[in-house]
């Protein structure tokens, strides 16, 4: 988590650091802060608090350097506090670092620093880091103009963890050095200028042409030009890549919040994800896969391995692979995944999904199937994301960038795009199967039947005003439903902070449906004929004792029984999750307007978790 900015050009950079800044905010905003190079050294101008809050600091607007380093921050090492604020600075006051990640073995630099006679002023595992390079920097007696990247070089071969740095020098006052290891950070090049971030959509208004970077690639960029090295300090050879996503996709486009924008994304989205890859007579084909038949006849697991709502898109994915193609699937939270010993060798394929591409658990899940011999496949919305340079096979989401936390179209073509796959997968190893046609149909209707959906918009809001002020909601589902209901309650609870709880229906009468008395919300979800009359009964449970119910459903029930139902349109079990979570996006979308709180950045959240 965190954000950083950087900016080297001929433009004045605070403005452009800020603005970036502001659209990094969803990575973390505990306290934010800039560095410029200014005629005089090394200007530092930093705050806890939301971003906004550098406008009213003292000489802001008086700030005239052309190259910055910026940063916005969730706070691991040290609570949200002015020094513990990024950027941070060397005892010197000759370089400025700000630092996206963990030093793990910091403890350890920070004594031998302290015994090398350096003071530190924060709490941070990152003051090391600018410490560090100075110490090398002053051990260093050549004189060249490769002496700062030595210094940011051998700190960085010290480093234990991860990082994504930017580093200025007062001396060099017409470079920065940037380098990242399991942090992500690209490098967007326009004309006479370099911007720097920790991801593209912050970005996209200056340029589309980005550099991105592998582990370990120390990058010196001028106003002209930016030059590689690996870490031997040999140059390396580095193409721009062009990047589809037009600048509008990263704004709100005249919606109150992102979240809403995306949540109304969601047929172009299913629409870009399913691209060519489908036609009602043809194959599915995926461009970059090459599997073979007797590959998928070796296989005799895969496992679904992701974190929050993409572990939930996974739990889509998995019914869709073992009802088409009869392979048993695992789905698994990558946090404990890696712990857990899971038993994976050349047969077992693993698939990892991350929108961000970023998210470490999952990146050290990846990791650790490859070295076990298994076949990894990264799904991902963000080309050249860590996670698609890691895996063995790489597939997209074409959601367009996401930028509230609380992930929507992400999560809706996620599954489009695992329901895809495992139509590939079935027609690959030549599965005669009658759903298959049908199931192609449905995905290809898609993007309709959601139009349709979001136009229950103003019943849920209905709904959500009665709610809101709840302190308990509990989602109710079986089978596919139940995925949903999974999803449903991790999307209240990450923006309306409402306590939510969800349950396969079936268990409630098992211990949970001892809380539910008079007046308590329960949301059920309904798509599967084969269990919905067993779903009413579990609910009519509920309704007996007191609770309100929403009910999600396509099929045909008497609404009489309930408080409100949403009628969405028919589709199969395989792709119903696409379209009943749209109501119960919608649901928590309102109720956290209601309760006036930021939909977009909710409190403790961010939207790409690089920590463990
Ligand atoms: C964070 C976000 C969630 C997201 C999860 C996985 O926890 O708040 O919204 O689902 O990370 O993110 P990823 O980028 O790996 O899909």
């Amino acid at each position: 988590m965190c954000g950083i900015v950087g900016y080297i050009g001929t433009k004045k950079a605070s403005p452009i650091l800020i603005n970036g800044l502001l659209r990094l905010e969803y990575r973390g905003y505990d306290s934010a802060g800039i560095a410029t190079i200014e005629k005089d050294g090394i200007s530092l101008m930093k705050d806890k608090g939301r971003v906004k809050n550098l406008y009213n600091l003292e000489g802001i607007d008086d700030l005239e350097g052309t190259i910055g380093i910026a940063h916005t921050r969730w706070a691991t090492h040290g609570k949200p506090s002015k020094e513990n604020s990024h950027p941070h600075i060397d005892n010197s006051k000759t370089f400025s670092v700000v630092h996206n990640g963990i030093i793990e073995n910091y403890h350890e630099l920070r004594e031998f620093l302290a015994d090398n006679g350096y003071t530190f002023y924060s709490q941070t595992d990152t003051e090391v880091i600018p410490n560090l390079i100075h110490y090398y920097y002053s051990k260093d007696e050549k004189n060249d103009e490769l002496k700062f990247l030595r210094a940011v070089r051998n700190a960085c071969k010290d480093l234990k963890g991860s990082f994504a740095i930017e580093v200025v020098c007062k001396d060099y006052p017409d470079n920065m050095i940037v380098v990242r290891k399991d942090s992500p950070l690209v490098i967007g090049k326009g004309d006479g200028e370099n911007y720097i971030s920790s991801d593209i959509p912050a970005i996209l208004s200056f340029t589309r042409d980005f550099y991105l970077l592998n582990d370990l690639e120390f990058v010196i960029l001028s106003r002209n030009d930016a030059k590689f090295y690996d870490i031997d300090l040999k140059p390396i050879d580095k193409k721009t890549k062009t990047i589809e996503w037009n600048a509008s996709s990263a704004e709100k486009d005249g919606f109150d919040d992102y979240m809403l924008k995306e949540i109304y994304e969601q047929p172009t989205a299913i629409r870009e994800t399913i691209g060519s890859k489908l036609t009602e007579n043809s194959k599915c084909e995926f461009e970059d896969l090459t599997f073979t038949k007797e590959y998928l006849q070796s296989i005799n697991k895969i496992y679904i391995v992701a974190c929050g709502t993409a572990m939930h898109a996974g739990l889509a994915g998995k019914n869709a692979i073992e009802k088409l193609c009869k392979i048993p699937t695992e789905v698994d939270i990558a946090s404990e995944f890696r712990y857990r010993d899971p038993i994976i060798d050349e047969k077992t394929l693993c698939i990892f999904i991350s929108q961000s591409g970023e998210t470490a658990d999952t990146i050290a899940a990846l990791k650790l199937s490859r070295e076990k011999g298994a076949k990894t496949l990264a799904i991902s919305n963000v080309i050249g994301s860590s996670i698609t340079r890691e895996a063995d096979y790489s597939i997209y989401t074409h959601a367009g960038p996401e930028i509230a936390v609380a992930s929507t179209k992400a999560y809706t073509s996620q599954v489009v795009l695992l329901i895809l796959l495992s139509i590939y997968f079935a027609e690959l190893l030549e599965i005669k199967n009658e759903d298959i046609a049908n199931l192609k149909k449905e995905v290809l209707e898609l993007p309709k039947k959601i139009e349709e959906t979001l136009k229950t918009s103003e019943v849920v809001k209905e709904f959500s005003k009665k709610v809101y002020q709840e302190k308990d909601m509990f989602f109710l589902g079986r089978g596919i439903d139940e995925t949903v209901a999974k999803e449903g309650s991790l999307k209240l609870k990450e923006i309306s902070y409402i306590h939510a709880e969800s349950y396969a229906a079936g268990e409630l009468k098992h211990g949970p449906i001892a809380l539910i008395e008079n007046d308590v919300t329960v949301i059920g979800i309904m798509t599967d004929p084969k269990l919905v009359e067993k779903t009413i009964s579990n609910i009519q449970e509920v309704v007996t004792r007191g609770a309100k119910t929403l009910i999600v459903t396509n099929q045909d029930i008497d609404d009489k029984r309930f408080d409100m139902v949403i009628h969405i349109p028919h589709t199969n079990t395989f792709v119903s999750p696409i379209l009943s979570i749209i109501p119960l996006q919608l649901f928590s979308y309102y109720i956290s307007k209601e309760k006036g709180l930021d939909v977009d950045k909710p409190r403790n959240l961010a939207k790409s978790v690089t920590v463990e």
